[in-house]
């Protein structure tokens, strides 16, 4: 079967990022699907262009399994999987078994149970990805946020995992980008001194995670890889 009938499944795709790639999918000719959890301007649009929009909340395992059935009510097919949907949740105290749980359930287990279930989509086209979202914080640690730094480690693991699970058919890789866009409330100092972590000292924009993600749909001879996208933290 041709894989351009297939859709491209991008998980919290309401904003930033996701509605980003979302829409540069739908600009190159790709079907989209998307999952949201809070309904948006943006997600009306996707749908006028389109793309199948689909509510989730991967908040626990109903939430996660409802999600799955109704993505396989819907289509019979996948070209890939972007795991993108994420929380950047700090940690409160006395709420961090909480904030702990939340955080591995929208990197982990969600990502874990659409690729255990949702791999029969995948096997129908050639070539097919999953693709993790992680993030560069992994390589280091980070005395912040050590529950979405750990849960988003989790996440690389399973790439690896399933890479070799699903080879050769289903190519599986992670993307670890570290800055891309500022949140609306990050104020001047801590814009500042996020800048200066990179050598090439710049807010780069979602384009560049699109690059990265372009190459990783693409390129056939990369599996279990983790591409780092992170204007040279390592350097400094
Ligand atoms: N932006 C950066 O600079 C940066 C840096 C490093 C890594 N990353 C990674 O890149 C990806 C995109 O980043 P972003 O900044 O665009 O993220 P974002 O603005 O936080 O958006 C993530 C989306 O995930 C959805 N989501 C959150 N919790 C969910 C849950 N429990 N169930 C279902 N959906 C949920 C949200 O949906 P609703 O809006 O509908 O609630 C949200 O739209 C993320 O994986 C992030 O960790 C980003």
């Amino acid at each position: 079967m041709n894989a351009a009938r297939f859709p491209i499944l991008i998980t919290g795709a309401g904003q930033r990022v996701g509605l980003y790639c979302a829409e540069r999918l739908l600009e190159d000719g790709e079907a989209v699907i998307v999952s949201y959890r809070q309904e948006r301007p943006a997600i009306a649009r996707l749908r006028e262009r389109g793309a199948l929009a689909l509510q989730a909340d991967f908040s626990d395992e109903a939430g996660i399994l409802s999600f799955i059935d109704a993505l396989k009510r819907q289509c019979s097919g996948l070209r890939a999987i972007v795991h993108n949907a994420s929380q950047w949740l700090k940690e409160d105290p006395g709420e961090e078994a909480e904030a702990f749980r939340r955080l591995f359930s929208v990197h982990m287990l969600a990502p874990y149970l659409i690729n255990l279930h949702c791999s029969e989509l995948l096997q129908r086209s050639q070539p097919a990805d999953i693709i993790h979202v992680s993030d560069d914080v992994v390589r280091k640690g980070s005395a912040r946020r050590p529950a979405y730094c750990a849960s988003k480690a989790g996440l690389e693991s399973l790439t690896l995992s399933f890479a070799a699970r699903l080879a050769p058919h289903i190519k599986v890789n992670s993307i670890a980008p570290a800055l891309l866009m500022f949140n609306e409330g990050d104020d001047a100092d801590y814009r500042a001194r996020a800048l200066a972590k990179s050598t090439l000292g710049i807010e780069p924009g979602p384009q560049v995670f699109y690059q990265s993600l372009r190459y990783l749909l693409d390129n056939p001879y990369l599996t279990g890889t983790t591409l780092t996208l992170n204007g040279g933290r390592h350097l400094k």
